[in-house]
């Protein structure tokens, strides 16, 4: 049974489309917590609601990201956990941290990586003129929004898009790539390979929404 530990810092909603698939999809896994930065985020309501333990660790009460990370790590490892989730974790994590977990840490970003790293991902992408975005689930490394790619989802970008348009469209497959992706992580169903990350069964690890 693996125990997964998701890391947030707002709405959670990609919090939520993992805990109900394990639910309904009957993962060999276990949601143990939901661990955030920002009192009050929502996700910690989702989660209450669905009986899973939350823990606060607050950025703004620690002198520097060393310090909140060194806490951070402290209360994830509290629930032993045998996999890391970042959803709309929006802090950067220091080296230490992401090697403590490494092999066992995964993020969503919502951009088709390696383009469009870091923040505001759907202004970008419609500035660019691109007419293709979507969302990428992998693996952290050191390097910010980099790491061997689980699986991505694409999805138009509509003329007149405004961000708020292209971020609802891109969330909305976020909930359907997340826990796709997880699924087969807890199924043991994912070879990585070098920088590549492969299913042994052979499917698709792209889901085109286009
Ligand atoms: C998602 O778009 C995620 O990819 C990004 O932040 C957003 C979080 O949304 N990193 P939520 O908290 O999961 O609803």
């Amino acid at each position: 049974m693996h125990r997964i530990v998701i890391l947030v810092s707002g709405r959670g909603s990609n919090a939520q489309a993992i805990v109900q698939a394990c639910a309904a999809d009957s993962w060999p896994a276990q949601v143990v917590a939901v661990v955030g930065n920002r009192p009050g985020a929502a996700a910690f309501e989702m989660a209450a609601g669905h009986g899973i333990a939350t823990a606060l660790v607050d950025h703004t009460r620690h002198a520097s990201r060393a310090a909140f990370d060194a806490e951070l790590a402290r209360v994830i490892d509290g629930f032993a956990p045998t996999l890391v989730l970042l959803a709309g974790f929006m802090r950067i994590l220091t080296d230490g941290f992401v090697q403590h977990y490494a092999g066992r840490l995964l993020n969503i970003h919502p951009s088709l990586l390696p383009a469009f790293a870091g923040l505001h991902t759907h202004r970008r992408a419609i500035e660019a003129g691109c007419k293709l975005a979507g969302a990428t689930v992998h693996i952290v490394t050191p390097t910010l929004d980099h790491g061997p790619i689980l699986a991505q989802a694409v999805v138009p970008v509509m003329a007149g898009d405004t961000p708020q348009a292209l971020s609802d469209r891109v969330l909305a497959a976020e909930h359907q790539l997340y826990p796709l992706a997880v699924g087969w992580w807890v199924r043991g169903q994912l070879q990585v390979d070098g920088g590549v990350v492969r299913h042994t069964g052979g499917a698709a690890q792209l889901l085109l929404l286009a």
